[in-house]
């Protein structure tokens, strides 16, 4: 089939890439030019400045200008296009609600060069961008405008973990399809032949606005989960003396009805996805006059659990941020990737600047080039006092405390690296919960201080 992919960020490229590679003939589109070339080179180097996933720059290469081609342009390529897949950037607005500004001038874009074409057969437009409620309606009103003939509109939501994206996108535990007509729910089946009666992927068929909400309900549902075990399993072990974390998740989700799934405590969810489709949902329902409350404290849980580490430091621990020197391990939202959309560790670096520390000496295995945008001392001399090293050990060095921020398994392997290079007094503070031989830490005089658990040692132990 000939498809179009409009969109070439984490999940368009994902996805151009693994149809390409089930032999359809994908054109990947995007306005942003110096992508499209970086992504033409086929150097594994240029497209993961870009997005950094493992596997993908294989498959890029391996199908370039045989089965996936890039470009900057629609001119040339709608004639015979069977399904058009819309992969923009949704971000939300100040107020919670969804930017629609890049998908709407995409939309137009494609509507006119549609009502242009010779070629009359049908072609569905389908949205993998996360949008809210209704937005194939309205995606179908400005295809309408334009007189785009014999089209159809879908909503096909992604639910791509990063850092895991091909293999979520070559074996997805579900393909939702909204579509209003037999003949679009054929086309996609097409596309998606390899799914379709596969034995484990559930191929759910149903309107565009289920398909719609069945996006928005997931990721609330998945952030509500971690907001729990934050909001609530956290606050148990912090609280009350003596409660191990590991085996509280082990008690509890021994029971087949509850999930494993984000049954850990953290410092926060990141990631563009979670922040901002709750917001989207809240602001959703508050636009019907709907209650909700319980997606507010999901949120507000979330944002609060990015940051109160520091505040327990100086409370807990007594520890003093002005002009101390504190490493900062991890950058990226997650492990397995380079993505720092609203990672927990932007709003670290906020809080400690905030404290008036004297540098922060960042590692992260992946995602420094990115934090060199994010941090750009031409935005804020502040970000001056940031220095990007090459690994945790130099990272370490000379430093009065660290910070582990994301949850990269080489950090595991950090005591002895702490034992080496830096003496105790050391304040080690611990988002993850990354350190298990943390004991050998505080028998050697260095203080821990975890999500989820008291102050190690205690103070009037210590
Ligand atoms: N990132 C994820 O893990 C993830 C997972 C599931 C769903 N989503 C949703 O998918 C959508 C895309 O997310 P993303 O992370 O890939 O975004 P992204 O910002 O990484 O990529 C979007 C791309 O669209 C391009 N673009 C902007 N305007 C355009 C236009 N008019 N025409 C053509 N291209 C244009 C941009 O240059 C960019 O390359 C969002 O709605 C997001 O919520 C993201």
């Amino acid at each position: 089939m000939k498809i179009l992919v409009a969109g070439t960020g984490f999940v368009g490229l994902t996805h151009a890439a693994v149809l390409a590679e089930t032999g359809h003939q994908v054109y990947a589109y995007d306005i942003d030019k110096t992508k499209i070339a970086a992504y033409s080179s086929g150097e594994r180097a240029q497209i993961e400045r870009y997005v950094n996933e493992p596997g993908l720059a294989t498959i890029i290469k391996d199908t370039l200008n045989r089965y996936l081609f890039f470009t900057d342009s629609v001119d040339d390529i709608l004639e015979g296009t069977e399904a058009i897949f819309l992969c923009l950037p949704t971000p939300p607005n100040l107020d919670g609600s969804t930017d629609l500004t890049a998908y709407t001038n995409a939309a137009h874009h494609l509507a006119e060069k549609l009502a242009a074409r010779t070629d009359r057969r049908r072609v569905v437009l389908v949205n993998k961008s996360t949008v809210p409620i209704g937005t194939a309606r309205y995606l179908q009103r400005i295809l309408e405008e334009h007189d785009v003939p014999n089209f159809g509109v879908a909503s096909n939501p992604e639910f791509l973990p990063e850092g895991n994206a091909v293999e979520g996108s070559r074996r997805p535990d579900r393909v939702v399809v909204g579509a209003d007509s037999e003949e679009d729910f054929a086309i996609l089946r097409h596309v998606y032949a390899s799914f379709v009666n596969h034995v484990r992927i559930k191929y759910i068929e149903t309107t565009p606005e289920t398909a719609e909400a069945i996006k928005y309900v997931a990721n609330t549902l998945l952030l509500t989960y971690i907001s729990f075990w934050n909001g609530i399993g956290a606050r148990l072990g912090e609280t009350f003396g003596n409660i191990r974390m590991e085996d509280l998740k082990r008690g509890v989700t021994a029971d087949s009805r509850i999930s494993t799934w984000g049954s850990y405590v953290s410092n926060g969810a990141g990631g563009s996805c979670f922040g901002k489709d709750i917001q989207s949902l809240m602001y959703q329902l508050r636009r019907q006059n709907q209650p909700y409350a319980l997606l507010k404290e999901v949120f507000e849980i979330n944002e609060y659990q990015k940051t109160y580490l520091i505040d327990r430091a100086v409370n807990e621990a007594g520890f003093n941020f002005n002009n101390k020197t504190v490493a900062l391990l991890g950058l990226a939202f997650k492990k397995r990737t380079n993505d720092m959309r609203d990672s927990s560790a932007l709003k670290v670096v906020e809080a400690l600047l905030g404290r008036g520390v004297k540098a922060i000496r960042a590692y992260d295995p992946l995602a420094t080039e990115e934090a060199k945008h994010y941090f750009n001392p031409k935005n804020n001399n502040l970000f001056e006092k940031i220095s990007y090293h090459n690994s945790a050990a130099d990272a370490i060095k000379g430093t009065d405390a660290l910070f582990i921020t994301t949850d990269w398994e080489e950090f595991r392997g950090l005591s002895s690296t702490i034992t080496q290079t830096v003496q105790p007094p050391y304040l080690i503070i611990d988002g993850r919960r990354m350190i298990p031989d943390y004991m050998n830490l505080v028998g050697n005089g260095y203080q821990y201080l975890a999500v989820g658990s008291r102050l190690l040692p205690r103070k009037k132990e210590a």
